[in-house]
C-alpha cells in the first residue's frame, strides 16, 4: 500500500490528464450499463409489443450510445497512455540519474544485466500497474456497479441469487490467478538469468572463441533456455484448463438463471424484455469481474519491480560530496598519502601508505600484478574512499571537496580504453569544451591525428560499438587525445601502453612525453622506458612502499626493483621462462 501511495505520487504531475481520463472512464461505464439496460425496450416495444416509432428510436439510440462509447473510450486510453508513458519516462530517468550517483563499488557488486533490467523491464511492470492497471480498477469498477445496479432494477430476487452463486464461479478465477502469478515470478527470474548469460557470453565472445567453448556455452545456454520452456509450459498448462472450468461454471450459472427466469416469464411475473435485459447485466458483469483480478496480479508485479526500483533510488552512495563541500580550483599537483589504509570488502590492500608527491613530478609505480597499483591511482579521484587515513591535493583533504571539482583536476588514461559509440570528435571531447582547433590540437600531440584524418569522416567518424574499428594503440592514443584535452594538472597513466605493439609504442611514448609535461604524473607501467625516465619510482609489495628512488640508485643495490627489472624489462620471453623452470624444478 505504501508503495503504491509513492508510486501514484509519480501521477501528480499529470493530474489534470488524468481527471479527465477519470470522467472519461464513468462515462464510457454508463454506456456499458445503458448497453444491458436497452435490451428490455428493445425486446419488449419492438419484438412483443411490435412498436413502430420506437423501431425507429432505439436503433437510432443503439447507435448514438456506441458512438459517445467510442468517442470517450478514445479519449481514455490516449490520455491514460499518455499519463503511463511519461510515468515510466519520468522513473526511467531518475533511476539512471542515480544509477549514475553510485559509486564504482556498486557497479563491482551488481552485475550489468541486472542494472539494465532495472531500467528496461522493472518499469515497464511498473507502468502496466500504474496506468493500465488504474485505468481498469477505476473503468472496470464503475461498469461493474453500473451492472448491478442495472441487474438489481430488472430484478432483484434473481439478482439476489446470482450474487449468492457469484463468488463460487469467481474463487476460481483467483485461485488460478494466484498460481499464474508465482510462475510468472519464476518466469521472470529465469528471463533474468538468461538475459545475464547472453550479456557475459555475448561480450566474451572473443575468451570464448579463444579457448574454444562454444559447445560447452551451448550446452549452458540449452540449459538455461530448457528451463524457461519448461516453467512457460506450466503456464500454459494453468492457463488452458482455466478456461473451459470457466465456462464450465459459468454454463452452470446461466442454465439455473433461465430455469427460474424462465419461469417468472411463463408464469406472468416478468417479461421477455426484463428477463433479457437482466441476463445481458450478468453477462457483461464477467469481463470486468475477469479483467479486475488480472489487473490485481499485474499491481503485484508492478509492486515487487517497483520494490527493486525503489531500493536503487533510495540507495545513497557511499561516496558523495559533504555538505559543506567545496569547489576546487585548479591545483598545482602536490598529492600527499597520509597513513593511508584501503581494503575492498573484507581485504586489506594498502597498508599504512605514506606517499608525497611533489608538484610536476613524475612518479612511476611498480610491482607485481595484483599489489594494488590500480587500487592506488583509483584513490586519488576518489573511484573508492581510503578505508583509514587520508589523501590531500594541494594540501586540501580529498573529501572536503566536491567529487566534479577534485575529478576536473584528475586526467585518467587506463589500460582498456573506452570509447563511447560516438564521433571521435566528442570522444577526444569527453566532457570539455568542443572546441575543434584544440581538440585538433590534442590529438596531434597525442600522435592521433594522422591518423583519425586518414578514417572515411575524419574527426566525424564513428567510433565504438556500432561504428568503425580502431586497433588498440589507436585507442589508446585517442585516449591520450581525450587526456590532453582534458589538460588536468594531475595526471593518471595506468598502463596506459599495455596494448600496444612497439612501432605504435614509440609513436605514443613520444605522446606521453607531451602529455607529463607540467603535470603531475603518477605513472603505472612495466614499459622499462617509461619507468627509467620516471622522477622517482616506488615499488609496492605487500600493500606498502618497500623502495624508492631513481632507476640509476634502485638497480644498484639488491632489491625488489632489481628483481622485477631483472625479470620483467630486461629478459627476453624465452630466457625467463628458463629461469621460471630452473626455479619451479629447485622448488
Ligand atoms: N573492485 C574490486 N573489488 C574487490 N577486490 C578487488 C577489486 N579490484 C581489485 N581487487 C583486488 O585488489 C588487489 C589489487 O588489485 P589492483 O589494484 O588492480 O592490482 P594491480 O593494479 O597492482 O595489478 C587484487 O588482489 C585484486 O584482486
Ligand atoms: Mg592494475
Amino acid at each position: 500500500m505504501v508503495l503504491y501511495l509513492r508510486l501514484l505520487k509519480f501521477l501528480k504531475p499529470y493530474r489534470v490528464k488524468l481527471f479527465f481520463a477519470m470522467i472519461c472512464m464513468s462515462l464510457v461505464a454508463a454506456t456499458n450499463g445503458l448497453t444491458a439496460f436497452i435490451v428490455k425496450p428493445v425486446l419488449d416495444k419492438i419484438f412483443f409489443e411490435k412498436n413502430a416509432t420506437m423501431l425507429y428510436l432505439i436503433p437510432f439510440g443503439v447507435i448514438l450510445l456506441y458512438l459517445i462509447k467510442g468517442v470517450f473510450e478514445y479519449l481514455q486510453a490516449y490520455l491514460m497512455g499518455y499519463v503511463g508513458q511519461k510515468v515510466i519516462t519520468d522513473i526511467r530517468n531518475l533511476i539512471f540519474n542515480c544509477l549514475q550517483k553510485q559509486p564504482l563499488s556498486f557497479f563491482d557488486k551488481t552485475p550489468t544485466g541486472v542494472s539494465i533490467s532495472r531500467i528496461m523491464n522493472d518499469v515497464t511492470l511498473i507502468q502496466s500497474a500504474v496506468s493500465e492497471a488504474f485505468t481498469a480498477i477505476l473503468k472496470d469498477s464503475f461498469t461493474i456497479v453500473g451492472l448491478i445496479g442495472v441487474v438489481f432494477y430488472r430484478d432483484w430476487k434473481l439478482a439476489t441469487i446470482a450474487f449468492i452463486i457469484l463468488p463460487f464461479a469467481i474463487y476460481p478465477i483467483v485461485a488460478f490467478g494466484k498460481r499464474l502469478r508465482k510462475i510468472s515470478t519464476k518466469t521472470q527470474q529465469s528471463v533474468a538469468a538468461l538475459t545475464n548469460f547472453l550479456h557475459e557470453t555475448i561480450t566474451g565472445q572473443r575468451i570464448v572463441k579463444a579457448f574454444s567453448m562454444e559447445k560447452y556455452e551451448n550446452k549452458r545456454f540449452q540449459i538455461e533456455n530448457e528451463s524457461l520452456f519448461r516453467i512457460n509450459l506450466k503456464r500454459y498448462k494453468v492457463r488452458a484448463l482455466s478456461h473451459p472450468i470457466m465456462e464450465v461454471l459459468g454454463g452452470i450459472a446461466v442454465g439455473v438463471i433461465i430455469w427460474y427466469g424462465g419461469k417468472e416469464v411463463i408464469s406472468g411475473n416478468s417479461t421477455p424484455g426484463n428477463f433479457f435485459s437482466f441476463t445481458a447485466g450478468i453477462l457483461m458483469l464477467y469481463e470486468p469481474i475477469k479483467r479486475l483480478n488480472r489487473e490485481n496480479h499485474n499491481i503485484q508485479q508492478g509492486l515487487a519491480a517497483s520494490q527493486r526500483v525503489f531500493e536503487i533510488i533510495d540507495r545513497e552512495p557511499e561516496i558523495h560530496d559533504k555538505e559543506d563541500a567545496i569547489q576546487l580550483e585548479k591545483v598545482q599537483g602536490i598529492i600527499e598519502f597520509r597513513d593511508v589504509f584501503f581494503r575492498y570488502e573484507d581485504k586489506m590492500i594498502l597498508r599504512d601508505m605514506k606517499l608525497n608527491i611533489s608538484k610536476n613530478e613524475v612518479l612511476a609505480v611498480v610491482g607485481e600484478s595484483g599489489v594494488g597499483k590500480t587500487t592506488l591511482a583509483n584513490l586519488i579521484p576518489r573511484f573508492y574512499d581510503v578505508t583509514e587515513g587520508s589523501i590531500k591535493i594541494d594540501g586540501i583533504d580529498i573529501k572536503d571537496v566536491t567529487l566534479n571539482s577534485l575529478r576536473r583536476n584528475i586526467a585518467l588514461v587506463t589500460q582498456d580504453v573506452i570509447l563511447f559509440n560516438d564521433s571521435i570528435k566528442n570522444n577526444i571531447a569527453y566532457g570539455v569544451t568542443q572546441d575543434t582547433e584544440m581538440i585538433e590540437k590534442a590529438a596531434r600531440m597525442a600522435y592521433a591525428h594522422d591518423f583519425i584524418v586518414k578514417l572515411p569522416k575524419g574527426y566525424d567518424t564513428v567510433v565504438g560499438e556500432k561504428g568503425i574499428r580502431l586497433s588498440g594503440g589507436q585507442k589508446q592514443r585517442i585516449a591520450i587525445a581525450r587526456a590532453l584535452h582534458k589538460d588536468a594538472p594531475v595526471l593518471i597513466l595506468d598502463e596506459a601502453t599495455s596494448s600496444l605493439d612497439t612501432a605504435s609504442e614509440m609513436e605514443v611514448q613520444k605522446a606521453l612525453e607531451n602529455l607529463m609535461k607540467g603535470r603531475t604524473t603518477i605513472i603505472i607501467a612495466h614499459r622499462l622506458s617509461t619507468v627509467m625516465n620516471a622522477h622517482r619510482i616506488i615499488v609496492l609489495e605487500g600493500g606498502t612502499i618497500v623502495q624508492e628512488g631513481t632507476h640509476r640508485e634502485l638497480i644498484e643495490v639488491d632489491g625488489p626493483y632489481k628483481k622485477l627489472y631483472e625479470l620483467q624489462f630486461r629478459e627476453t620471453p624465452a630466457k625467463k621462462i628458463i629461469k621460471i623452470g630452473r626455479r619451479m624444478n629447485n622448488a
